[in-house]
């Protein structure tokens, strides 16, 4: 347990973030949308750091999702540099301890990028102080579709029966795989919407929206939101 949080506060195991506002936060200083990614970057890496310290275990980022590709090709390239440049910095969290997972549909993503991500959760895998995820072209409802058309196959070929298909049987083929259920999920930048985010895991988040946009996200931010998650009364449907 970290010391940062009052007495008797449990953090949220899995800490979801939607990293929003990037372009507006660029547009108010008069920049190019891709200066707000970068500075967005940034903040990832202060706020991951900062997401150990309180005690979190996992932590889930939304970078680009399934929808982002309808964006102009210049901002979706400049997005897809910086994600390059970023993993030779995320590689640096190996050293402290943390595993490093992506989530998504790798396929559409440069080949040089995948190798990248592939080696980084290769060298990460057996570290246990925090794990890192990153969602990229990631989409709720793609992943589903992919869990749904698995199943469908093995089906089909008579490696499972339709009534071994159960809640958990989806849930151990989602790209989360092993990893639980979100706990709470942070939304800057004033949107109240989940934008097609772990939505079969979100089932019984707990929700945090604030007007501040992401690159301007500090670590007491994201106390503030983890001290509001605990402050509630989770119920599961029970009384
Ligand atoms: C989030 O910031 C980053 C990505 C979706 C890649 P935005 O780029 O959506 O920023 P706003 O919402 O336009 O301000
Ligand atoms: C959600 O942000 C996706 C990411 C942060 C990666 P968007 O900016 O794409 O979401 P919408 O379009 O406002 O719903
Ligand atoms: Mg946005």
């Amino acid at each position: 347990m970290s010391s940062i949080l009052p007495e008797g506060y449990q953090p949220p195991v899995h800490v979801g973030v939607i990293m929003d506002g990037n372009g507006r936060w660029a547009k108010k200083r008069g920049m190019p949308r891709k200066f707000g990614h970068r500075e967005g970057a940034k903040t990832f890496r202060t706020i991951t750091r900062h997401a150990k310290a309180l005690g979190v275990q996992y932590i889930t980022f939304y970078a680009f999702s399934t929808e982002n590709w309808k964006r102009p090709k210049d901002e979706v390239d400049a997005i897809m540099d910086l994600f390059e440049k970023n993993l030779d910095e995320v590689r640096d969290f190996i050293e402290e301890n943390i595993r490093v997972r992506f989530i998504g549909d790798r396929s559409m993503l440069n080949p040089r990028l995948q190798e990248k991500m592939k080696g980084v959760e290769e060298d990460s895998k057996d570290f246990d102080s925090m794990t890192l995820i990153l969602a990229i072209n990631y989409g709720g409802r793609d992943e589903i579709t992919h869990t749904v058309r698995q199943i469908a196959l093995d089906v089909k070929n008579g490696i499972l029966q339709p009534e071994e298909v159960t809640q958990e049987l989806i849930q151990s083929r989602l790209y989360t795989e092993e990893i639980p259920d979100v706990d709470l999920i942070i939304r800057p930048s004033g949107e109240q919407r989940l934008s097609n985010f772990l939505i079969w895991q979100a089932a019984y988040a707990e929700y945090y929206f604030t007007n501040i946009l992401w690159p301007d996200f500090t670590k007491k931010d994201l106390e503030d939101a983890v001290i509001a998650y605990c402050e509630r009364n989770r119920r599961f449907g029970g009384v």
